[in-house]
C-alpha cells in the first residue's frame, strides 16, 4: 500500500491567523489529540516576533511542556538567529525556515528581501547544522503572490533550489492564498522538479477557492508523497489578506483513504479532533468531511 506523510500545521499555521487568542492549555490538549490520532509530525509553534504574530506568543511555553524525543516530531517556524536562539532554549529537535518566491510577500510577512531572507536563513542553518536540528524549508507564493499576481515557476524553482542547496531536508510548496489550480500547480511542479528532487517536496496549499483537494491529487498523481493540511481547515495567513485556511487534514486523509493510500491516522479519531479544534474557536468545522461524519 502506497504511503504519504501528512505534516499538520493547525497548531500554527490554523491558529497564528485566528484573530481569537486561544489559551496555552488548550493548544497543547489540541496538540495532545492530534497526536493520539495518528499524526507523527506536528507544527507546533512559532518563533517569531510577538507583535507581528501575537497567536505564537506562547511558543515557548508549548515547546517546554511537549516530549520532544518522542516518536511524535514538533517542527517550529524560525525566521532568524533570534528565532533560532528560542529554538535551542527549548530544545527542539526541527525547525523550519520560510521564504517567498515574491519579493512584494517577503517584505511583508518577514521585513526582508528574498536574498536578505536566504542571508539570514545560512546563518540560522549553520547553528542548526553545528546542534544536530533538521531544518524543513518554505517557499510562499508559489503560484500567486497577494502583491505581485502571478509568480514565474522559475523563481519558485530557483528559491526552492536555494533552501535544498543550504541543507533543508524538504522544501514545502505554499500556495499561500489558495488560488491554484491543478494545471497552475503542475506547470510550478514541473519547473521545481527539475532542481529539487520530488522525494524532497511537500505541498502547502490554502483552501480559499475551494482547490486544494484538487491541487493534492494532481500532486501526488505527480509523485509528491508529502502534504501539509490543518485540523478543520483552521487557518491562514495574516500577510495574505484574504487568505483562507489550509486544506482540512481530514479532508486530505479521506482522499487518500480513497486512493489507497496509508497515512497511518484513524479517521474518525481524527474528525472528532476536528470538531475539538473549531470547538476552540467556537464554531463548526469548514470540512465537508468533519461535517459528513460528525455523529462517528
Ligand atoms: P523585524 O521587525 O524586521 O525584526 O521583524 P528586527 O530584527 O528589526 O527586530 C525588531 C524587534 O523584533 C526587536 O525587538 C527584536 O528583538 C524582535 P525590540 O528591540 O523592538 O523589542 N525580534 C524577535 N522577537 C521574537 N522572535 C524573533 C524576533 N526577531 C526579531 N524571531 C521578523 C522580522 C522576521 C522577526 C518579523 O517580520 C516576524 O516575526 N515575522 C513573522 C511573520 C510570520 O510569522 N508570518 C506567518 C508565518 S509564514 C506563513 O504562514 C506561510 C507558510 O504557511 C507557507 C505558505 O502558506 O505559503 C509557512
Ligand atoms: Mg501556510
Amino acid at each position: 500500500m502506497p504511503t504519504v506523510k501528512i505534516v499538520e500545521v493547525g497548531p500554527r499555521d490554523g491558529l497564528q491567523n485566528e484573530k481569537q487568542q486561544v489559551d496555552t492549555a488548550s493548544k497543547l490538549e489540541l496538540i495532545r489529540r492530534l497526536a493520539a490520532s495518528g499524526l507523527t509530525t506536528i507544527e507546533a509553534g512559532a518563533f517569531v516576533s510577538p507583535k507581528w504574530v501575537p497567536q505564537m506568543a506562547d511558543s515557548l511555553h508549548i515547546l517546554q511542556a511537549l516530549e520532544l524525543s518522542g516518536s511524535v516530531n514538533y517542527p517550529v517556524l524560525v525566521p532568524n538567529d533570534k528565532g533560532m536562539e528560542q529554538a535551542l532554549a527549548a530544545g527542539v529537535r526541527e525547525i523550519a525556515v520560510f521564504g517567498a518566491a515574491s519579493e512584494g510577500f517577503s517584505q511583508k510577512n518577514i521585513n526582508a528581501s528574498i536574498a536578505e531572507s536566504l542571508a539570514r536563513f545560512d546563518s540560522v542553518m549553520a547553528t542548526a547544522r553545528r546542534e544536530g536540528i533538521r531544518v524543513r524549508g518554505y517557499v510562499s507564493c508559489v503560484v500567486d503572490c497577494p502583491y505581485e499576481g502571478p509568480i514565474a515557476p522559475a523563481k519558485v524553482a530557483e528559491v526552492a533550489a536555494r533552501l535544498l542547496d543550504m541543507g533543508c531536508y524538504e522544501i514545502s510548496l505554499g500556495d499561500t492564498i489558495g488560488t491554484a489550480t491543478p494545471n497552475r500547480a503542475l506547470d510550478m511542479l514541473e519547473a521545481v522538479s527539475k532542481l529539487v528532487p520530488i522525494a524532497q517536496l511537500a505541498g502547502h496549499f490554502h483552501d480559499t477557492y475551494g482547490m486544494a483537494i484538487s491541487n493534492i491529487h494532481a500532486c501526488f498523481q505527480a509523485g509528491i508523497r508529502t502534504f501539509d493540511s490543518s485540523i478543520a481547515g483552521l487557518g491562514g495567513c495574516p500577510y495574505a489578506r484574504g487568505a483562507s485556511g489550509n486544506v482540512a487534514t481530514e479532508d486530505v486523509v479521506y482522499l487518500m483513504h480513497g486512493l489507497g493510500v496509508d497515512c497511518g491516522i484513524d479517521l474518525p479519531s481524527l474528525v472528532q479532533t476536528a470538531w475539538f479544534a473549531a470547538g476552540l474557536l467556537g464554531r463548526a468545522p469548514t470540512s465537508k468531511v468533519a461535517q459528513a461524519m460528525a455523529t462517528v
